[in-house]
């Protein structure tokens, strides 16, 4: 069987998708019939439509539209995942053959850095919470405790929130490099709608951290592939961080990548008469705080609480998950 025709089936089924990416290949769903044809629309850099390796027109301001809405200084698109991001900010925000300190839970691509960029790494591991077999969160003092002695450290890399919903004390976390002068990236990968919503943890950008990388792919109606890198404040050289977004992205940006970014950051803002002027993320929330209250009520399975908020470097979490 070709790949085509088992996703034309696969799409035909009734699987509910626990999976990514966020949109759930809901295809009778308003927002996604609105789509045009892919075909339609997938150019490569012409006249009029700005280049991203050089935004300075109407993807630029597209992109500064996202900033705004996360509370960035500048947002970038990245059309190769949070993988290109991650590869970016370490190789970017380090010397070659210089030293990181990172937590030990992180994704390959920040091994992929590592490796490329020839460092050293001081790592720092997250705290397990033994009756479920996950990883806590992180020790702000073991951070602490490394860029103490070691001065050496170029920057640092922490995971949050983990594939299961943990936050770590991310604000902590950022006073302490920032008392070091150094800056934070935090691969908030899996954090990407946490803005939309109170009842959400915090975002690390709206705490201070440096470089805040999210996949808008995992957790919102966007393409498999899209995720945004934002910066804040002074102590990133943006220019070495877009040169290395230059290496490690496609030199032909996908337009149906980007304008599918710019279409889901739109729908996450947008009031409706549906929702009846509350946002989706709210109405979302209501949903899934209630379904959680009858999933708490299983025999044989256990629901990550907010029990554990204060216990194994649990700062917060995510109930989405
Ligand atoms: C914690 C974390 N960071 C980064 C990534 C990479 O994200 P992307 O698939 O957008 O490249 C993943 C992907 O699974 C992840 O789980």
């Amino acid at each position: 069987m070709d790949l085509y025709d088992k996703l034309v089936d696969y799409s035909q089924s009734d699987v509910y998708p626990f999976h990514m990416p966020g949109h759930k290949r809901q295809v009778g769903n308003p927002f996604l019939q609105e789509f045009p044809n892919p075909y339609a629309i997938d150019i490569t850099e012409i006249d009029g439509f700005d280049n991203l390796h050089h935004a300075e027109g109407i993807i630029r301001e597209s992109m500064d539209r996202a900033a705004k809405m996360y509370g960035a200084d500048r947002s970038y698109y990245l059309v190769n995942g949070s993988s290109c991001g991650i590869l970016s900010a370490v190789c970017g925000m380090t010397q070659h053959g210089g030293k990181i300190l990172m937590s030990r839970n992180c994704h390959k691509a920040a091994y992929h850095g590592v490796f490329l960029n020839r460092l050293r790494v001081e790592y720092i591991y997250p705290q397990i919470i033994e009756e479920f077999g996950i990883q806590g969160g992180l020790v702000p003092e073991d951070v602490e405790q490394v860029l103490k002695t070691d001065h050496d450290i170029q920057a640092v890399l922490v995971v949050s929130p983990t594939y299961d919903g943990i936050v770590s004390d991310v604000e902590k976390i950022v006073e302490i490099c920032h008392g070091c002068g150094i800056p934070l990236i935090v691969d908030e990968a899996h954090g990407a709608h946490f803005r939309y919503h109170k009842g959400f943890p915090v975002s690390a950008l709206d705490l201070g951290a440096d470089v805040v990388i999210q996949s808008l792919h995992k957790t919102l109606p966007a393409f498999t592939q899209t995720s945004i890198l934002h910066v804040k404040g002074d102590l990133v050289d943006r220019e070495r961080l877009e040169h290395y977004l230059q290496i490690f992205q496609s030199s032909s940006p996908s337009y149906l990548f980007m304008a599918g970014m710019e279409r889901c950051l739109k729908f996450m803002e947008e009031k409706t008469e549906m929702t009846g002027g509350r946002s989706r993320m709210d109405q979302f929330y209501h949903r899934l705080v209630k379904l959680r209250k009858e999933l708490g009520a299983m025999k044989r399975l256990r629901l990550l609480e907010e029990d554990q908020k204060g216990k194994n470097g649990v700062y917060d979490l995510d109930i989405l998950r």
